[in-house]
């Protein structure tokens, strides 16, 4: 089945192609950084703006990349929330009015739940590569880790395993007969997929013997989760923009702190183990961000930033290299213990939380899962551990369309359907909670 994904919960306009949750046709991103890196951090109502000016070609690049028109999409799958209001608003109205003007089953999808499909789709087209990675293991605890989110989840799976050779699930459809369709709520042969097969001009061919077995619905991978904790303030990569925004560093700082960090002395200051009341497994970076706050403010490392701020305006884009130039190596030093503190915390909670779901695998994701230090720290504690440890690439680590296809295809291959009611939520759970 073919699934055109949208996302725009914050501030990337994506469109991506994906069939039978697990080949990427195409995946299309425009970000916005350079609308916001001036403000140090996203503005909701010029992120809505983008996203209104990005969404029709973005969709259009999709289908051309993947080399299929608008006909052939089986299905669409948009981002329902959590996120920016406004910027959920216009995929969401948009990947609507396309799937009801075509005709095609829609569904609404979690922007969470598609950061934890990313690291199943990942890991099929690895393993599809033959890179000798081993199949995702479930339950697992998952870390959703990004600029909106630090959340932990206990996932599982009911029905087929997720990664079984499975003749019996419909496969992609064929170039000479396009157009699997998925079975509409409602239709005869409850409890079965069917398809019919269609002409790529859309006519009925004639109707020839299907010689595959019917899965049951009940056997399709169905997902779950629960909620084992989250962020009560601040989420990690909001941390690490913020603490990069206050040394004058750029945006996003995730990506400039990791590659700062390497020059840094990751232990030089010790900013101690956040402690949480109530629900060990819930985080909060804020203390943290303050306590960065306070090593800066009325110390020389606030003039440097100060000096920064005004090099940064008048230079335009930087590298890596000239801003490294241009930082102390207290300031390096900062830098490196701060991400070190952060990265302890998530994996220590992480890990945590698969020892008491006793759970044999960890999957991370989010625009905070790119971090090389976090990577390092969890590959090592499955070395150490046998855990498995599951990523998705840098790309499909931060926000992608093509996770939010790949979530939605379980959900329309389980026979759910988004009507015209469907609308957007800055606020949604996802799953139930633990307590
Ligand atoms: O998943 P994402 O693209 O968007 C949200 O859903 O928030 O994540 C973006 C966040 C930003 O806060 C960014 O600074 C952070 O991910 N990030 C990183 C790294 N790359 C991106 N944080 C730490 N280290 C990185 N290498
Ligand atoms: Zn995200």
């Amino acid at each position: 089945m073919r699934v055109l994904g949208i996302e725009s919960s914050c501030d990337e306009t994506a469109a991506a192609v994906v069939t039978d949750g697990e080949r990427i046709l195409s995946s299309v991103v425009a970000s916005q950084v350079l609308t916001h890196e001036r403000f140090g951090g996203v503005v909701p109502e010029l992120a809505s703006r983008e996203h209104l000016r990005k969404i029709v070609p973005v969709v259009e690049e999709a289908c051309r990349g993947a080399g299929v028109g608008l006909k052939d999409i089986e299905g669409v799958a948009v981002t329902e929330g959590p996120g920016l209001i406004g910027s959920l608003l216009v995929g969401l109205v948009y990947g609507k009015t396309l799937a009801l003007s075509l005709g095609k089953p829609l569904v609404g999808v979690n922007h969470l739940e598609g950061h934890i499909h990313a690291v199943l789709l990942e890991n099929k087209m690895t393993r599809q590569r033959g890179e000798g990675v081993g199949e995702a293991r479930f339950p697992s605890v998952t870390l959703v880790v990004s600029g909106g989110h630090t959340s932990l989840f206990r996932v599982e799976v009911q029905g087929r395993g997720l990664n079984d050779a499975s003749p019996a699930l419909p496969r992609a459809p064929s170039p000479q007969g396009r157009g699997w369709r998925s079975r509409e709520a409602g239709e005869p042969g409850e409890g079965f997929f069917q398809g019919s097969r269609q002409q790529a001009g859309g006519s009925e061919a004639p109707a020839k013997p299907d010689t595959r077995v019917p899965t049951p619905l009940c056997l399709l991978p169905t997902f779950s989760y629960i909620r084992l904790g989250q962020t009560r303030d601040d989420a990690a990569g909001e941390a690490f923009d913020k603490v990069a925004k206050l040394l004058a560093l750029g945006y996003p700082g995730g990506p400039i702190l990791d590659r700062l960090a390497r020059s840094g002395n990751p232990h030089a200051v010790d900013f101690g183990r956040v402690r949480m009341k109530g629900n060990p497994l819930d985080f909060s970076f804020s203390g943290l961000k303050t306590a960065v706050l306070y090593r800066v403010c009325g110390t020389p490392l606030q003039a440097e930033a100060e000096r920064r701020r005004i090099w940064r305006e008048s230079a335009g884009r930087v590298t890596t290299e000239e801003t490294l130039s241009r930082c102390s190596q207290a300031t390096l030093d900062l830098i490196a213990s701060f991400q070190n503190a952060v990265v302890a915390d998530l994996v220590e909670r992480t890990l945590a939380a698969a020892d008491s779901c006793r759970v044999q695998s960890v999957f991370v994701s989010g625009g905070v899962a790119c971090n090389s230090l976090l990577r390092e720290r969890f590959r090592e504690a499955a070395r150490q551990t046998g855990l498995q440890a599951l990523f998705p690439s840098p790309a499909l680590s931060t926000d992608n369309a093509a996770m939010i296809a790949a979530a939605g295809y379980y959900k329309l291959m389980a026979g759910q359907r988004a009507d015209s009611s469907l609308t957007a939520h800055a606020s949604l759970p996802l799953g139930r909670s633990n307590r």
